[in-house]
């Protein structure tokens, strides 16, 4: 694996190249984002936030609204909050320099033992053994398990992680996962593993590891508000806890299993509804949101919300869900 990855590693801009030491802020924020997201799609985001916050002190001294709306897109806000949150720990109890052990690193906010292991072995060279959904299916495979718990895969995987270099082996075997190892129509031939993999011989890689039955996720309704004046619209700061804790949004009433009208509206107003509603799959659940607009002139009172530059809604760092529901109500316009 090492010498494969020696060849054929992928070209990431938090990587250190071959003879370069690995810049932990980078590591750990790369791994951070890519927990939901694809290297295509964190590509970009990882280089722009490295030129807004290039190092552990800038992240510790920045604005959290700021963080937040800047992780707008990539999912899962509470992580962007314990960014910072774990940013100032390390500025407060190690001095501003992120510890390499496994279990310090375990310690700080957001740190699960996926982004300790993996941190403690790309940064830091230490051992540790990193499994992610690439690298659990590479596991399965080799092995030929085609039901495994989380401790069999992470067993089988401990037995292969070599003393030196596992940080490079952990890469190796997330990059072997996506551009080989794929879940369908693995390329076996091109595979460094092909003699040793159960899988590979029993002549049907692609069963292991065995399909779950997917679970029909449950679908909750709600109406997104569209509140404008004079070229403005209003916004209001979502509760810090929650799903989109702490995010800029757009107003919205209770999120349940029947389609509501606009009881839960910011304030009295002449409210119409669109024809079109906005659909969005979370983790958990998929929502379809109704949308009402109304348009208000003078000064009117909207409690803790803020108003908001229509023509420059794209700076205010709006997660997706919003987002797609602004581009309809744009549209309406
Ligand atoms: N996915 C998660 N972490 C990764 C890494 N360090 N390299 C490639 N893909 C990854």
């Amino acid at each position: 694996m090492l010498g494969w990855y020696d060849r054929h590693r992928r070209d990431l801009p938090w990587r250190a190249r071959p003879g370069e030491v690995a810049d932990p802020y980078r590591v750990w924020l790369s791994e951070v984002m890519l927990q939901q997201t694809t290297v295509a799609t964190v590509r970009p985001r990882f280089t722009a936030w490295v030129a807004r916050w290039p190092d552990l002190a800038s992240l510790a001294a920045a604005d959290e609204a700021a963080v937040m709306a800047a992780w707008a897109g990539l999912g899962y806000y509470a992580r962007a909050r314990n960014l910072v949150r774990a940013a100032r720990a390390i500025a407060d109890e190690h001095g501003g320099v992120l510890p390499g052990e496994e279990a310090a690193l375990r310690a700080l906010p957001g740190f699960g033992d996926y982004t300790a292991a993996a941190v403690a072995a790309i940064a830091f060279g230490r051992r540790a053994v990193v499994v992610d959904a690439n690298v659990s299916r590479v596991v399965a495979r080799l092995r030929a398990m085609p039901v495994a718990t989380p401790a069999a895969i992470r067993a089988a995987t401990d037995a292969i992680t070599p003393a030196a270099r596992a940080g490079d082996f952990a890469q190796a075997m997330m990059d072997l996962g996506a551009t080989i190892c794929t879940p369908r129509n693995p390329r076996c031939l091109l595979c460094p593993l092909r003699a040793a993999c159960a899988g590979f011989a029993s002549g049907t890689p692609e069963a292991f590891p065995a399909k779950k039955a997917k679970r029909a996720k449950p679908q909750r309704f709600g109406t997104v508000f569209w509140l404008e004046r004079g070229g403005e619209v209003l916004l209001v700061r979502r509760p810090d806890r929650g799903l989109l804790g702490g995010m800029r949004a757009l107003p919205t009433g209770p999120w349940t299993d029947a389609m509501p009208g606009i009881e839960a509206a910011p304030i009295v107003a002449d409210w119409h509804m669109l024809p079109a509603t906005v659909a969005h799959g979370f983790t958990h659940f998929d929502l379809e949101l109704a949308l009402a607009v109304a348009r208000v002139e003078g000064h009117v009172a909207a409690e803790g919300g803020e108003w908001w530059p229509v023509a420059d809604l794209a700076s205010a760092g709006l997660p997706t869900v919003f987002a797609k529901a602004a581009r309809l109500l744009e549209s309406d316009r």
